[in-house]
């Protein structure tokens, strides 16, 4: 059972893994098995906001995953493109802010437009906030972060002695979110992939064998319930936690 509202992880990060794989076992195109994760993602989402994750990061393209065949990648921008136009409506009836991380220069221009819109539209929603990564690396964000830090002591406006965990937290493009609480990937794979490297430093890891279109709520609870079983110590002993 979930404790409800004891212990919910405060930054829940999805790897939503599989889509590909779910299509194949079912004879179907991999656009079908995106489309069908689509349908997850959609249910994942509201759940959270429902029990009271306050924040939830969907990985949804990566930077690697610009390698894929041009087919594949024009539709999973066509895809993203219509769930946002769709999806608007309940993002502002559920309350639900909506935020973008990774390197959206390289997203077609009418879906980074109406990223834009969206993420103006739901600023002030305060249930929950939605954050999508999209042509996201971790190690992008890292040396983006380092750039700009030196350019600031470059140009004598912060000391080199003022870098800490703190100050590279804010020139990440998570700065407004807290650490990740867990990561869950689903598709049976035990990998980061690039993900949150920084951020999931002390995160508790959730592998699920579920392929991401057949990932449902039950699966999230039972992911959160194994969560809240886990003993987070950051370094301390048991005896200190306790
Ligand atoms: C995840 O499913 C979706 C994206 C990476 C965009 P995959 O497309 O990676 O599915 P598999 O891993 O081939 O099964
Ligand atoms: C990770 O999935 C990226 C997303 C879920 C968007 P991949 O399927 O691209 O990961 P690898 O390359 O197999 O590790
Ligand atoms: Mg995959």
């Amino acid at each position: 059972m979930v404790k409800e509202n004891t212990n919910t992880p405060k930054h829940i990060a999805i790897i939503m893994d599989g889509n590909g794989r779910w299509a194949k076992n079912k004879g179907l195109s991999r656009d079908q098995g995106h489309k069908e994760g689509k349908e997850s993602a959609k249910e994942i989402v509201k759940t959270c906001a429902k029990i009271g994750v306050k924040n939830l990061t969907l990985f949804a393209f990566s930077t690697e995953n610009w390698k894929r065949p041009k087919l594949e990648v024009d539709l999973l921008m066509s895809l993203l493109h219509n769930s946002l136009m769709s999806e608007l409506k309940e993002l502002k009836k559920n309350n639900i802010r909506l935020t973008i991380i990774g390197d959206i220069s390289k997203i077609p221009i009418v879906i980074s437009k109406l990223l834009k819109k969206i993420c103006d539209e739901t600023k002030d929603n305060n249930l929950m906030t939605l954050t999508l990564a999209l042509s996201y690396g971790s190690r992008n964000e890292i040396i983006n972060s380092v750039k700009n830090i030196a350019d600031k002591v470059k140009n004598n406006i912060i000391s080199v002695e003022k870098i800490d965990q703190s100050l590279i937290n804010q020139h990440l493009y998570t700065r407004d979110l807290p650490d990740v609480d867990l990561m869950i990937r689903t598709s049976g794979e035990k990998r980061i992939s690039n993900f949150l490297l920084w951020q999931s430093a002390y995160a508790e890891l959730h592998f699920s064998d579920e392929l991401w279109p057949d990932f449902k709520s039950e699966h999230l609870m039972s992911a959160i319930t194994d969560y809240q079983n886990r003993e987070r110590r950051f370094g301390k002993t048991s005896e200190q936690i306790t």
